[in-house]
């Protein structure tokens, strides 16, 4: 999934030759679920056609203050376009058009667009070698840096006009892997890696039979997919779910017993910044699996259990840089047993949720948690949908990894 996905694109085009790549660029929008909307100036429609953009981005094609349309005329509402907006993208970008943006003119839609609108503005300039070198360009460039847009790099190679050397328009790919890398670095967790196990494990009795949980696994497929969204490189740990999760920051493990899992997250912990054990992991396993299926003999059969290990103590206790996070399931007296956990863990939080709650489990698309850090500050939260809670356990983290205090 990119960072565009199910982002709202702003596409403004201008009057230059480079015009005619934006139906690219508007179907690479589109392949990565972005929603787009274009506003052309009027002269740019001598370059690419409204219908083009308009089949392409399955939106109407804006272009003057209003559009008349039989008897009645319909006008453009250029703030709502502007807050309708994740991201604002002026490609191509003349020198005209980034003059008079430098200096606040708004004559046609677009203008009037650019100064209502509040989201991050990106321009990809398009221009001949010489008008892009002249000083008032550079100048117009500098000011519109200056009120916290980006440029994206031009090109250099062969100018319409014949000419070779610097002004052609970026490609319309590596526009898009400029503004997805430009999002990515900002994000709070780019360059951290997350650990996090999840779902049940089954442990084998004979081989046909085990023994397992409720578990579905939906609450730590969730944080996988906040932390990614927040630009965690991502190993989940999963054990038997049939939940499924489609993300390139994240690298999917399956694990079916305690003991796998046990081996997995051994494998990957010393190299990750933050360990999310929300598995519901079996405390006990059969002491011995039968190789035969186990026949139907007597009235009573006896299982002899022993303990698995416990893989979050056992990171707790190898821990040295790393945030670790456990999660409690409680039926009474559930602050005081989480915050023994923490202690007797090692954890730098536990994500606690008590059974007495209604809505929070298992099985339930909703989750209700309390997070207790390790200076045992309680923190609780409303009854919400699991991607929701998802994003306050990550925020909370991040909160934490961020301060000093985590590395004390
Ligand atoms: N956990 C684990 N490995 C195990 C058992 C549990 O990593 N073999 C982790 C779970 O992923 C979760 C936390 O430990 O993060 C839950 O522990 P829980 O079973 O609630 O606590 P216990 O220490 O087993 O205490 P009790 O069963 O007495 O509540």
């Amino acid at each position: 999934m990119s960072v565009l996905s199910g982002k709202k694109i702003l596409l403004g085009i201008t009057a230059g030759i480079a015009a005619y790549k934006t139906a690219s660029l508007v179907r690479l929008f589109i392949k990565l679920g972005a929603d787009v909307k274009v506003i052309m100036t009027p002269a740019s429609k001598d370059f690419i056609t409204p219908l083009t953009l308009s089949t392409l981005s399955k939106n109407p094609v804006h272009s003057a203050f209003f559009d008349k349309k039989d008897e009645n005329e319909l006008w453009n509402n250029h703030v709502d376009l502007g807050l309708w907006a994740d991201y604002f993208l002026i490609a191509p970008a003349t020198a005209n058009t980034l003059s008079k943006m430098a200096n606040g003119t708004c004559d046609n839609l677009l203008l009037a667009t650019y100064l209502s609108s509040k989201c991050p503005v990106y321009f990809a300039p398009a221009m001949d070698l010489d008008m892009y070198l002249h000083p008032s360009t550079k100048e117009s460039l500098n000011k519109l840096q200056g009120f916290g847009n980006t440029i994206i790099p031009v090109a250099s190679g062969e100018l319409a006009s014949g000419l070779v050397g610097e002004g052609r328009m970026a490609e319309p790919e590596d526009i898009l892997a400029f503004i997805e890398n430009d999002l990515l670095s900002a994000l709070p967790l780019r360059g951290k890696k997350v650990l996090i196990t999840a779902g049940p494990t089954f442990e084998a009795i004979d081989p046909v039979r085990f023994i397992g949980n409720h578990s579905s696994g939906k609450m730590g497929f969730a944080i996988a997919l906040a932390a990614a969204n927040l630009g965690a490189k991502v190993i989940l740990i999963s054990g038997p779910s049939n939940q499924e999760i489609e993300h390139s920051f994240i690298t999917r493990i399956d694990v079916v017993s305690a003991d796998d899992m046990y081996k997995a997250a051994h494998q990957y912990f010393n190299d990750v910044d933050v360990a999310i054990l929300s598995a519901a992991v079996a405390d006990y396993k059969p002491k011995n699996i039968v190789n035969q299926k186990i026949k139907k003999v007597d009235s009573t059969l006896n299982l002899e259990l022993t303990a698995t290990k416990d893989i979050l103590a056992s990171l707790g206790e190898i821990k040295k840089h790393q945030f670790l996070v456990g999660f409690a399931l409680e039926t009474n007296n559930e602050i005081e047993y989480a915050k023994g956990k923490i202690q007797r863990k090692n954890l730098d939080a536990i994500v606690l949720n008590s059974l007495k709650d209604k809505g929070a489990g298992f099985a339930t698309n909703t989750n209700k948690i309390t997070i207790i850090d390790k200076n045992l500050n309680v923190k609780p939260f409303e009854l919400k949908s699991k991607a929701a809670v998802a994003k306050d356990i990550i925020n909370e983290i991040i909160l934490r990894i961020g301060s000093e205090d985590h590395y004390k």
